[in-house]
């Protein structure tokens, strides 16, 4: 089963717990925005703001980190309550040693890749991660458009991720929204990341329903 996990940066930040437990119930990750103006343009969550949202629900807490150097921040998240935790391959130059470092704190780590990082870059630590994450825009805000060369990307992954065993999951965020959302899960992504589509919905608890409904 295909699992969703919606994107709190599109919430209200105002009323963050309000927003979560709107769409808590039908939700399998919570997927969690670090952004550090360096990496990305924007600036958004750090270690307070996962452990305050950590605290207001049971669902795991997907942690993505769009910032520079995120080894000397990985302890402070996986103690915010992070489940997976995520790095970029392109900040990572050690980045075999940046996932033993995850998976040291009991957190489950995962890589995440821009829209034009080759997958070759992954290639030799497949075997040492839980979770990759294809990005399909360009990171730093939420409301983009899903970048359609994205799908032959997640198709390829999804093969090669089929021959291992445990298989990593293979996410993917960035304008996913109900139109597109099977095509996606039908490229092979095993976690979809939706924010516009599910807090910009008037009820994001259906909102999450019917993308249910379509990769179903
Ligand atoms: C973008 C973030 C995404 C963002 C997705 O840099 O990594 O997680 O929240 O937002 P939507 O679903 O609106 O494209
Ligand atoms: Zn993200």
């Amino acid at each position: 089963m295909v699992k969703i996990a919606p994107s709190v940066l599109s919430a209200d930040f105002g009323a963050l717990a309000e927003e979560v437990a709107k769409v808590e119930a039908e939700a399998d990750l919570f997927h969690v925005d670090v952004m550090d103006g360096h990496f990305v343009p924007n600036i958004t969550i750090g270690p307070l703001v996962v452990q305050a949202i950590h605290r207001r629900t049971r669902v795991p807490l997907d942690v993505h980190l769009m910032i520079q150097n995120p080894e000397r921040y990985i302890s402070a998240f996986a103690q915010a309550g992070a489940r997976y935790l995520t790095v970029h391959a392109e900040v990572c130059p050690h980045l075999h040693r940046t996932i033993q470092q995850v998976r040291e704190t009991g957190a489950k780590p995962g890589v995440a890749l821009n829209p034009s990082t080759s997958l070759h870059t992954v290639e030799h630590v497949l075997d040492q991660v839980d979770l990759i994450l294809l990005m399909s825009v360009n990171p730093g805000f939420g409301g983009q458009s899903f970048i359609p060369f994205v799908l032959k990307k997640i198709e390829e992954l999804a093969r090669r991720l089929q021959r291992m065993d445990p298989r990593p999951e293979l996410e993917v965020d960035g304008g996913i929204k109900i139109e597109n959302c099977r095509a996606v899960a039908q490229a092979g992504a095993t976690i979809l990341v939706a924010g516009s589509a599910i807090f910009g919905a008037p009820d994001p608890r259906a909102a999450v329903v019917k993308m249910r409904e379509q990769v179903a």
